[in-house]
């Protein structure tokens, strides 16, 4: 797709600052010039909205992985008709909490769905359209699950085992490992301050 916006995504297991984050991405964007909008996955749009609630609640216990996918990925569609790629067109950068690495890590990672098949959803959905810089904040599962669980009432998917977790972690280290150009990989065990002052540093690498 042609666009003249920046497409930046921010990735991670549970609890590991991915809020905080975004909004330190969004104002150092802002910082250089750029309109900026925030969105995140599932969700950005109403329909999405309507999507995510059913994703992640606890009723929802019975639903088949591959349903899981396909709703991830309907939730995707709709979004990027509606609000990602307008946005982009439009010149903006748009700063998306979650985008598809998490399909491979939540769905293929961590439900140990076929990647081929993820793939080639992901070839309808948004052949022509890849983030331009994915910012990965990685941390231990314990690490992160006990800062999510701490926050009280916990979703379908924070009610996962630790090794489910393992494999989601693992698989976006893979995706970063593959696609190193695109990923920056953030060690978000240091404080929220230095999480925030790397990331400040990769942006400013990259775009100014
Ligand atoms: P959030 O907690 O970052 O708002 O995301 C909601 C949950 O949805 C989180 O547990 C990760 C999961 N998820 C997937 O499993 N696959 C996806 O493609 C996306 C975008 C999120």
């Amino acid at each position: 797709m042609d666009h003249d916006g920046l497409f930046i995504t921010l990735e991670g297991i549970e609890g590991v600052g991915k809020s905080t984050a975004v909004e330190t991405v969004a104002q150092a964007m802002r910082e250089q010039g750029r309109e900026v909008v925030l969105t995140r996955e599932p969700g950005g749009t109403p329909i999405g909205e309507s999507i995510r609630a059913l994703l992640l609640t606890p009723e929802s216990s019975a639903m088949a992985p591959a349903a899981e996918l396909l709703l991830m990925f309907a939730a995707r569609a709709q979004h990027l008709a509606e609000f990602i790629e307008p946005h982009l067109v439009a010149g903006r950068c748009v700063v998306c909490d979650r985008f598809t690495d998490a399909t491979y890590a939540y769905q293929g990672g961590g439900r140990e769905l076929d990647e081929s098949f993820i793939a080639g959803v992901e070839a309808l959905v948004h052949a022509h359209l890849q983030p331009d810089l994915t910012l990965l904040l990685d941390a231990p599962v314990e690490v992160g699950l006990k800062r999510a669980r701490a926050r009280g009432d916990t979703d379908r998917f924070e009610r996962e085992e630790v090794v489910f977790f393992e494999r989601v972690r693992s698989r976006y280290l893979a995706r970063a490992a593959q696609f190193p150009l695109r990923f920056e990989v953030i060690d978000a065990t240091q404080s929220l301050a230095n999480v925030a002052r790397e990331l400040g540093r990769q942006l400013h690498a990259r775009f100014t």
